[in-house]
């Protein structure tokens, strides 16, 4: 297991540097084709499009982890045209997309259940993850099929599967079976498309994130935007529930 950075390092720091990971959802898809009158299906091809500008701007900002809300573990219940749409979107940015991820450094990993994709999308997953296992710049990691409900279960599970004894269970141990382990939580967490909710993302990670909302759609999502939220970001105090420095005499 990867050891977990100490997020109050930053605590107390009045100036907070670029987030080691930041985290999206990325929502506004279907309304941004609504706009346009487009089917729905449209705006999901716009957003998967604009996932290559965040991820190149980021990583010049010297961010490390992104992580992308992609398709929760409640989005099974949109109609199955979609949903099935949503899954060829995903297997075609797979195939295209890899090769050039791979040229760029870029680590992709998956997070999320895989026993529900198809075969051949599991392959596609796991072709992808593989190939750029190796790679040492930014990791992407592409929440698919996920919710964090079942990540903690899933978690919870395998902890007694192994035998774990009750008093051996921290933090640390836990942390260690999500589906993240391998990734420091994220220190910022953007939500496009308006709504101050987190539908089930990341919800153990997020404890002591950073959260950033926006009315702006995610195929929208410009730089412009993405700087506002850096911006934002550098303007928060972490405290991780110790006193500010400030506020000692
Ligand atoms: C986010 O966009 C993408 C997914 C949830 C798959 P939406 O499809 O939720 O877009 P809106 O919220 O309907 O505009
Ligand atoms: C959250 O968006 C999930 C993803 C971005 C993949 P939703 O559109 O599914 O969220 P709700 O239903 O508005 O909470
Ligand atoms: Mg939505």
């Amino acid at each position: 297991m990867q050891a977990q950075p100490d997020p109050t390092q930053q605590a107390n720091s009045s100036q907070l540097g670029i987030p080691q990971h930041v985290a999206f959802i990325m929502d506004g898809n279907g309304r941004w084709a609504a706009q346009r009158g487009l089917p729905r299906l449209a705006g999901h091809k716009a957003g998967v499009d604009r996932l290559e500008g965040v991820l190149e701007f980021l990583a010049n900002k010297g961010v490390k982890y992104v992580t992308v809300y992609a398709f929760s573990t409640e989005n099974w219940n949109r109609p199955a045209e979609e949903v099935q749409g949503i899954m060829e979107l995903l297997g075609d940015a797979l195939q295209s997309q890899t090769q050039a991820l791979h040229e760029k450094n870029v680590r992709v990993r998956h997070i999320g259940r895989s026993n529900h994709l198809s075969p051949e999308l599991g392959r596609a997953v796991d072709h992808s993850e593989s190939l750029t296992e190796n790679n040492t710049g930014i990791t992407l990691n592409v929440a698919f099929d996920y919710g964090s409900r079942d990540e903690i279960l899933e978690a919870a599970r395998n902890i007694v599967r192994d035998g774990v004894p009750a008093d051996a269970i921290d933090e640390t141990l836990f942390t260690s079976y999500l589906y993240t382990a391998q990734t420091p939580d994220p220190d910022l967490i953007v939500r496009t498309g308006g709504e101050l909710r987190l539908s089930n993302f990341l919800l153990w990670q997020s404890a002591y994130s950073e959260y950033y909302h926006t009315p702006v759609l995610w195929p929208d999502l410009d730089e412009a935007e993405l700087g506002k939220a850096l911006d934002a970001y550098q303007s928060r105090q972490r405290r991780f529930g110790k006193v500010s420095p400030n506020s000692q005499a």
